[in-house]
């Protein structure tokens, strides 16, 4: 191999003489899944040739050469024109490899003081912060799609469970906005993160810092980070900002996979609460008259896989020593994977959501009366007897009703006399779903008012 041919050696190849096992190359190498960083890498290193510039390791014109020969190379990548070389390991050398082909030995200059160890990491921070601000209005969407449906739907009343057992009588709306606020917490955690994520750690160098003393605060602001990493040790080491991604992906799929749960089971024909739109509905090959709610299973399965995502990067971390280690490549794989999925399972819940049909006389149906116990124990609490006791006489009343196989609302006001002589004529205006909810209006409550102060509270956010 000639040493001076740059095409033919890895661009670390200075002191090795034997070849790279076929199979080692393909191991160790990250381009196949890392090019994707192309954008990111290449700002990188255009902001890079200028801090090298305002130290004179570059003259302006050859900065200006190096910038326009890393444009070349980005455009090569936007049209899919981009020639991976045989030898390229991963999205900064390739990227290099090339700008040295377009722009000749001058490119050689732009490594000054860099390594790779602060280039990835610098790389992968500026992808991340971009995606997040995307995956940031995806999360609005969804919290906008459930918080509009929730304002357009407050008539509608549906049955609330414990343990999956009816419970009591709510709004529908009241239970969008229970899963919405949950989302709404993500979003608080998803910008709770970005000051952590959003700093630089280029000009850290390999581990010990830059021996030219390059203007790593100028730098950061040209790249629009909020500041710099304090350390270059921790720089380079540093993987946190990705295991808090995978750790927010992981809740909030979590929470995703329980507001997916409910909608499988109020879809299902024992339910038939809602129907999914056709649009996110399958067919089974075997079954004519099925139609699956394969949307929400995904949206439900996605968090096993992330969260097996998060636990086997923080693996990887565990026990590492200082700085980098290789290891640390085996961030990528992981993360994207994890952003990838937030995107579409963002969006697909969004457009499930805001296309689901909903069957307001079948939720209305399965109000039961027995749902209204607690309201009856609450008309006697009106009347100044102790909750205690007056849970134990609607559990009595509950009992007549079930003994005798009528609707407790269908108790005679003799026979509720005859087990409490407190129960009177307006005793009748507890048999009301609608008054059931609208006594509800405590902050947080299922109560109309209550529910449009939290419509109102999610708004807010967007
Ligand atoms: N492809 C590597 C990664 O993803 C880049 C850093 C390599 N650094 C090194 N010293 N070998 O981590």
């Amino acid at each position: 191999m000639a040493n001076n041919d740059f095409r033919k050696q890895k661009l670390w190849g200075g002191r090795f003489t034997g070849e790279t096992d076929p199979l080692m190359h393909q191991y160790n190498q990250s381009l196949s899944y890392d090019k994707r960083l192309y954008e990111a890498d290449i700002r990188g290193s255009k902001a890079y040739a200028q801090a090298l510039a305002r130290i004179g390791i570059l003259d302006q014109s050859e900065a200006t050469q190096i910038q326009h020969g890393l444009d070349k190379v980005g455009q090569e990548w936007s049209t899919n024109s981009f020639t991976i070389h045989p030898q390229d390991e991963d999205i900064h050398t390739a990227n290099e490899r090339r700008l040295t082909e377009i722009i000749g030995p001058v490119a050689g200059k732009l490594h000054t003081g860099r390594s790779r160890n602060d280039q990835v990491v610098t790389d992968v921070r500026l992808w991340l912060v971009e995606q997040t601000i995307l995956v940031e209005t995806f999360l609005k969407d969804l919290i906008g799609v459930i918080s509009s449906r929730a304002l357009n739907e407050i008539d509608v009343l549906m049955p609330g469970y414990t343990h999956l057992q009816p419970a009591q009588p709510i709004r529908w709306s009241h239970w969008l906005c229970s899963h919405a606020f949950s989302f709404a917490n993500d979003l608080d955690r998803l910008r709770g993160l970005m000051p952590r994520l959003n700093k630089s750690p280029l000009g850290c160098g390999a581990l010990a810092g830059h021996p030219f003393s390059i203007d790593r605060a100028t730098l950061a602001k040209d790249l629009n980070f909020g500041g710099v990493i304090e350390n270059s040790m921790n720089g380079v080491a540093d993987r946190d900002f990705i295991v808090e991604w995978l750790m927010w992906a992981t809740l909030t799929l979590t929470h995703m996979s329980r507001f997916a749960e409910d909608l499988i089971i109020y879809s299902t024909n024992e339910f038939n609460f809602v129907t999914a739109a056709d649009a996110y509905s399958t067919g089974s090959s075997i079954m004519p008259q099925k139609k699956n709610p394969d949307s929400l299973e995904l949206l439900r399965g996605k968090s096993g896989r992330i969260f097996g995502q998060m636990t086997g990067f923080l693996m990887s971390l565990k026990g590492l020593p200082s700085t980098y280690n290789k290891d640390l490549q085996e961030d990528k794989e992981p993360l994207f994977d994890c952003v990838d999925s937030m995107k579409s399972s963002l969006q697909i819940a969004t457009g499930v959501i805001s296309t689901l049909n909903i069957h307001p006389e079948q939720m209305h149906k399965s109000l039961g009366m027995d749902m209204l116990a607690t309201d009856l124990a609450d008309y006697l609490v009106r009347k100044g007897i102790p909750f205690r006791e007056t849970h134990h006489i609607s559990g009595r009343c509950v009992a007549f009703a079930e003994k005798n196989k009528i609707q407790l609302s269908d108790i005679t006001l003799d026979h509720l006399q005859q087990i409490d002589s407190r129960f009177s004529e307006d005793v009748m205006q507890v048999w009301n779903f609608e008054a059931s909810v609208d006594r509800r209006n405590a902050i947080g409550g299922t109560a109309r008012s209550a529910v449009e102060e939290q419509i109102k509270t999610l708004q807010s956010l967007l």
